[in-house]
């Protein structure tokens, strides 16, 4: 168990060695994952005043580290969606405000950056597809706007000449996860998050009452309330009883890297993205050059291998949209995984085991609802009600035996 080396481990938590030889820390709330949602979770706690601890191996790593931070609550609407929508808005309208704190807290910049997005149609059906996808957003009462093929390579001269039309939002923007989960970090340690880089192994149940948790070192973390905020590792905790479970896969995203050579000449002004034989592809440049381009979306289990086949249809996706990028250096290939849940959308407050909490399952919206989910759960660990939009996220919206079966194997 190694305490963050920045803040004395005094000031957030209280250790002593059991009867048994295992040492056993005290703590107000312990979150179970240190990737950015369960980051933005400690630091809110520890923002409270609450004793704060994070167990993971590796904090800041995880999906963050793949993802290409797309805040695109209106560019990846769907139907049946309209109370997820109402909190991804809700989300992306926090970003500018919550860049702003992090970068006060942490002193590091997270890369947010105000670009818009374009999504573009390479032929008939993908101009069907983007219609009904504009007529949702219309009905939705969304910005959004329709632009012939030639309006949209005037704002995109990269893009491809057949290209058929396409959306223009102006209000999807981007973060840098990877800058995000640094900032982060820092955050945390700044306000006296204690980490513990080890897995924790099992929930701590006593009296039918979350207590913490038992680490991989085999130390004990004992805590008045415990966040699952694991991911896609969220369903894998021993001792969660059956019913409490969060119905939490993994889903797989294979993700590429190219560099836009320096000084950067215009390659894409903003987001890039299409439907290319039914699979989507998108293309977000970063302001230091950085191109990435996205994702495969596969049901593989834990598998995160890069496949040839996985890159080889990336590119050429991509390559169909901006046939430009084929000259730019491929500088790195990662797949990650998704934390999927049965309806696309976040598990945040308290589960049905008192004691015991979850912020997980963001699925394709981790990045964008990182301000969100930081708010809803320190108003939950300040001893609020569960916020009102965040009601339709109730880790217990799931029926219990759904929950118990869904558990990936
Ligand atoms: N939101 C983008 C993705 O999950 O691929």
């Amino acid at each position: 168990m190694h305490a963050s080396s920045s803040q004395p481990p005094e000031v957030s938590e209280i250790g002593e060695v059991s009867g048994t030889g295992r040492t056993v820390r005290t703590v107000d709330v312990l979150v179970i994952g240190g990737g950015i949602i369960g980051l933005v979770t400690a630091w809110r706690s520890a923002q409270l005043g609450l004793r704060t601890a994070v167990a993971d191996p590796a904090p800041g790593g995880g999906a963050a580290q793949v993802a290409a931070g797309m805040l695109a609550a209106v560019t990846e609407l769907h139907y049946g969606e309209q109370d997820l929508l109402a909190i991804n808005l809700a989300s992306a309208r926090r970003y500018p405000a919550f860049a702003a704190e992090l970068a006060e807290a942490s002193g590091q910049e997270i890369g947010y950056r105000a670009c818009g997005t374009l999504a573009v149609a390479l032929d008939a059906d993908d101009r069907a597809h983007l219609r009904e996808l504009h007529e949702l957003q219309q009905r939705s009462g969304l910005d959004s706007q329709w632009l012939s093929g030639r309006e949209c390579r005037r704002l995109e001269p990269m893009l491809a000449p057949g290209v058929r039309g396409g959306v223009r939002v102006d209000g999807d923007h981007q973060a840098d996860p990877r800058r995000l989960a640094r900032a982060l970090l820092t955050a945390c340690e700044r306000a006296g998050v204690v980490f513990h880089r080890a897995e924790a192994r099992r929930l701590l149940v006593e009296a039918d009452r979350a207590t913490g948790a038992e680490l991989a070192d085999g130390s004990r973390v004992r805590a008045d309330r415990t966040v699952l905020a694991a991911g896609s590792h969220s369903a894998r905790l021993a001792g969660v009883p059956p019913h409490v479970v969060p119905p939490v896969r993994p889903v797989k995203g294979q993700v590429l890297r190219l560099r836009v050579p320096g000084p950067y000449a215009p390659f894409l002004s903003r987001t890039v993205r299409a439907v290319v034989r039914g699979g989507p592809v998108y293309l977000v440049p970063r302001e230091n050059g950085e191109l990435v381009l996205g994702a495969t979306t596969e049901e593989l289990g834990w598998d995160t291998t890069v496949t040839a086949g996985g890159v080889y249809e990336l590119l050429r996706d991509a390559h169909e949209l901006v046939p430009g990028i084929t000259e730019l250096p491929l500088v790195e290939t990662r797949a990650g995984l998704r934390p999927g849940s049965p309806d696309n959308a976040p598990l945040l407050g308290p589960t049905a085991l008192p004691g015991l909490l979850a912020a997980t399952g963001h699925h394709r919206n981790g990045v964008l609802l990182t301000p969100f989910t930081g708010d809803v759960m320190g108003r939950v660990l300040a001893g609020e009600a569960l916020p009102e939009a965040a009601r339709p996220f109730s880790p217990q919206r799931f029926p219990a035996r759904a929950a118990h079966q869904e558990q990936p194997a």
